[in-house]
C-alpha cells in the first residue's frame, strides 16, 4: 500500500464500468430469459470485453468500446449456446442504461462539497458514458467525462491516464483515481495517480506493479478520510 497524500488531491476521477456502473445489472434485467446462465454469461461478457481491449491495444487495432462490448457479448452468448437476436439486442440496450451503485450519487456530492473536481476516465465511448450518466442522474455531480475515444487506445496504456492530466491541467499526484478493477489501479498507480482500489468483490490483489493508497469496499468509505481532515 502506498501512502495517501490528501493535501495534494485536487480531483476525484472515476473509472466507469464496475466502479460507478454495475456492469452485471444488464444481465440481471434479463435474468428470466437467460435463466441459470445469467451469471455465467455476464461474467464471460465482462471478461472478454476487457481482454479484447487489451488485445486490440497490443495489436494496434482499435475499435470503440461499443464494438468491443458487442463482440464480447456475441462470444459469451455463442459460448453458452444462446442464439437469440432479440435477447442480444435487449442486453446491448440494457448496457446503455446501467444502474450506478447505490452509494455513488451521495459520494460524488460529498467529494464536490470538499472542493474536489469530479470526472470519469473510461474506456467507454462518449455516447455510452453520457447515457449511463444520464440514466443514473449523475450529470450535475460530474465536472468532466473523459473517454479514450479521443486517443484510440485502451487502459492501462499510460496515454489514457495522461489524458486526464492533460484535460485537468494538473499533476498526476493531484488525482485521486477510483477503480474497482485491480489492473486499472495498477496501471494508474504506476502512472503516478493516487489510486484507490474499490474492491467490491473481495478479490485478491493482482501481482502487478503499482500500489493503491487505499483499499475500500464501496466508494462512500473514502469520505471518512475527508471528514477527518
Ligand atoms: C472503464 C472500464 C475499464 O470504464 O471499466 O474504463
Amino acid at each position: 500500500m502506498s501512502t495517501l497524500a490528501l493535501k495534494d488531491v485536487k480531483h476525484a476521477v472515476f473509472d466507469a464500468y464496475g466502479t460507478l456502473f454495475d456492469v452485471h445489472s444488464a444481465a440481471a434485467q434479463h435474468q428470466k430469459k437467460l435463466g441459470d446462465k445469467a451469471q455465467a454469461v455476464s461474467a464471460l461478457w465482462r471478461t472478454k470485453q476487457l481482454e479484447y481491449t487489451w488485445l486490440r491495444s497490443l495489436m494496434q487495432r482499435y475499435v470503440n468500446f461499443a464494438q468491443v462490448t458487442r463482440d464480447a457479448l456475441d462470444y459469451a452468448l455463442e459460448s453458452h449456446g444462446i442464439a437469440d437476436e432479440s435477447l442480444r439486442q435487449d442486453l446491448l440496450n440494457a448496457y446503455q442504461q446501467l444502474s450506478c451503485y447505490p452509494e455513488v450519487p451521495e459520494t460524488l456530492q460529498k467529494l464536490k462539497q470538499q472542493g474536489l473536481g469530479t470526472a470519469i476516465l473510461s474506456n467507454g465511448t462518449f455516447e455510452m458514458l453520457e447515457a449511463g450518466v444520464r440514466n443514473s442522474g449523475l450529470k450535475e455531480l460530474l465536472d468532466g467525462v473523459f473517454s479514450v475515444e479521443t486517443i484510440r487506445i485502451f487502459k492501462p496504456d499510460p496515454q489514457v491516464y495522461q489524458l486526464a492530466v492533460d484535460q485537468l491541467g494538473c499533476d498526476p499526484q493531484e488525482i485521486l483515481f477510483f477503480s474497482s478493477n485491480a489492473w486499472d489501479v495498477s496501471g494508474s498507480a504506476t502512472f503516478g495517480f493516487q489510486a484507490v482500489w474499490v474492491n467490491r468483490f473481495g478479490q485478491a490483489p493482482e501481482r502487478l506493479p503499482g500500489n493503491p493508497v487505499l483499499e475500500i469496499k464501496s466508494l462512500d468509505a473514502v469520505l471518512k478520510y475527508f471528514s477527518a481532515d
